[in-house]
């Protein structure tokens, strides 16, 4: 029975699950110094994944995105492909990746039983690349693209933080690589996060932009399908790759919501830019507290707000998407 549902009968059965917080790509938007190791932590282990996903699959959930930080930088990152795809009712498994390890290990994580994979790639000049993300990785993350392929993966989606002055003038080149490689690629409109200073101001570009732009060279918008994200999605005749478009700070966005997080430490995020999370973590210690657990999940959902408060510059505590999941 489906049961994680909220008062604006919005219906969540995508989880969003960070695995980690470590990462070791410098983003601007994200870790602009790096991640700063914090000895304390200690992230959700395999079991505790196992039945956290056992829950929210019982109460309806069929999608798991597994992000980080880089969830690839787990050794047992495998194992939790793994995991997650032998829970009874997970029929997609997706993770978001910075592209580190995807040459080497994609293979293994499509045997494992991934079958969607994100990956960033904020720029196609590979000068540019290494300035928005601190890395010097362009051509082997691309290679990961080619080696997802290879594996069978028949789509990547690709994520691009729209920058002004940084990648706003890029999209020709990119149109140029989706035009014959069956890629989604997904402008992300820069949001404003905990950390973010001047940031915001100098580079946030509105979506906008981007999808007059479209239209004009005959792109055209797809119709929503019911449980489809909040992501508006372009096709055009002449090129086997799509565009999708994520605006944030859009009329609506929030209302085809269909996700949950919980972080690496084990709490549920109702919303990306809200207050707080409501911890799970001592439910996951054994196998005994899964009635509890769902009725935990069922009670938090009741708090969910319509929309973020981003408008009025709330970002609520979340200080950079890394400690979340994007
Ligand atoms: N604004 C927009 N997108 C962000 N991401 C991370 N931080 C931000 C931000 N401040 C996205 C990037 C990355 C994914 C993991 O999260 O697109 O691909
Ligand atoms: Fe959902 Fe919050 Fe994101 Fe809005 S900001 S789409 S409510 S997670």
């Amino acid at each position: 029975m489906f049961e994680l549902q909220d008062a604006f009968a919005r219906k969540f059965q995508y989880l969003r699950l960070s695995v980690t917080d470590v990462c070791n790509f410098k983003c601007q938007y994200c870790l602009p110094d790096g991640y700063m190791p914090d000895g304390r932590k200690s992230f959700l282990t395999l079991d505790e994944i196992r039945r956290l996903v056992h829950g929210f699959a019982a109460m309806g959930t069929s999608k798991v995105r597994i992000t980080g930080g880089e969830p690839s930088l787990r050794k047992d990152f495998t194992q939790i492909i793994e995991t997650v795809a032998a829970t009874p009712g997970i029929e997609k498994v997706a993770m978001t990746t910075n592209g580190y390890r995807m040459k080497k290990q994609v293979a293994d994580w499509r045997q494992a039983g991934l079958t969607a994979i994100n990956v960033s790639v904020d720029s196609l000049d590979p000068r540019m690349f290494h300035q928005i993300t601190g890395q010097n990785r362009f051509h082997e993350v691309m290679d990961g693209i080619d080696a997802a392929f290879v594996a069978g993966f028949e789509q990547v989606k690709v994520n691009a933080v729209l920058m002004r002055g940084l990648n706003d003038g890029d999209l020709d080149r990119f149109l140029a690589w989706i035009k014959d490689n069956p890629i989604q690629l997904r402008f992300i409109e820069l949001m404003q996060t905990g950390e973010m200073d001047e940031l915001f101001q100098r580079h946030h570009v509105r979506g906008a932009v981007i999808k007059a732009i479209l239209l004009q060279q005959g792109w055209q918008q797809k119709l929503k399908a019911h449980n489809d994200g909040p992501a508006e999605v372009f096709w055009h005749a002449d090129y086997k790759g799509e565009i999708g478009l994520i605006m944030p700070y859009s009329k609506d966005f929030c209302a085809s919501c269909n996700r949950l997080r919980v972080s690496s430490l084990g709490k549920l995020h109702l919303c990306l830019f809200g207050d707080y999370g409501v911890d799970l973590r001592d439910l996951l210690a054994d196998d005994h507290h899964q009635a509890d657990l769902q009725r935990r999940l069922r009670e938090a959902l009741v708090d969910k707000k319509a929309t973020h408060f981003l408008h009025e510059g709330i970002t609520g505590m979340t200080p950079h998407l890394a400690s979340i999941g994007g």
